[in-house]
């Protein structure tokens, strides 16, 4: 099984955690690969958000407002070589960044398994499955993770990923 994870995370100023030089899921993103092997794909938004935590919340509000499609640096075009997609990111206002929307679109998830994941600060994997559901037409969506955002660097959490992936 070839694995691949799909996932925006965010370093700088945020929620609970304060300034921090890697984003929370990006941690979690890590750990799936040491427990799989899988290749890592960040959709890293060519227009960075602010550095600043408030700044940021009303540049993600924006986006869904607009239902924006948010250009990235790089594009992943082709995952028929992958059999598993981890589909990630943190929750903002309730949604997944839509950079991880930008990618989405550009895919063909016929026959895939896809696992959504999210990390949080109080709102669980909110909408993702269900989004997740929607936009990986053709794919198999099994059971979210959801990880809060501030614990992620724990052994715990880290259990959690490992009792989680296929
Ligand atoms: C723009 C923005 C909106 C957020 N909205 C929510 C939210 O609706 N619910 C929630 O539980 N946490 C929310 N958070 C907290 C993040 O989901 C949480 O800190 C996450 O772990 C950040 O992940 P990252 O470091 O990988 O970017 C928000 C954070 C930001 C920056």
């Amino acid at each position: 099984m070839k694995s691949l994870v799909i996932y925006f995370s965010r370093p700088g100023n945020n929620y609970a955690v304060g300034y921090v030089e890697k984003g929370n899921t990006e941690v979690v993103a890590e750990y799936i690969r040491e427990f799989t092997g899988a290749d890592l794909f960040k959709c890293d938004p060519l227009r960075p958000y602010s550095e600043d935590y408030m700044t940021c919340t009303e540049e993600a509000m924006a986006y869904q407002r607009q239902n924006a499609r948010p250009a990235l640096k790089t594009y992943l075009d082709d995952i028929s070589s992958y059999d598993v997609i981890y589909i990630g990111g943190p929750i903002y206002w309730g949604e997944l960044p839509y950079e991880v929307y930008t990618e989405l679109d550009r895919l063909d998830f016929k026959g895939k398994i896809v696992l959504p994941f999210a990390t949080h600060e109080g709102s669980g994997i909110a909408n993702v499955e269900r989004v997740l559901k929607a936009k990986c037409s053709g794919a198999t969506v099994r059971k979210g993770l959801a990880i809060q955002g501030s614990s992620v660097r724990s052994e715990f959490a880290k259990k959690q990923v490992k009792n989680w992936v296929v």
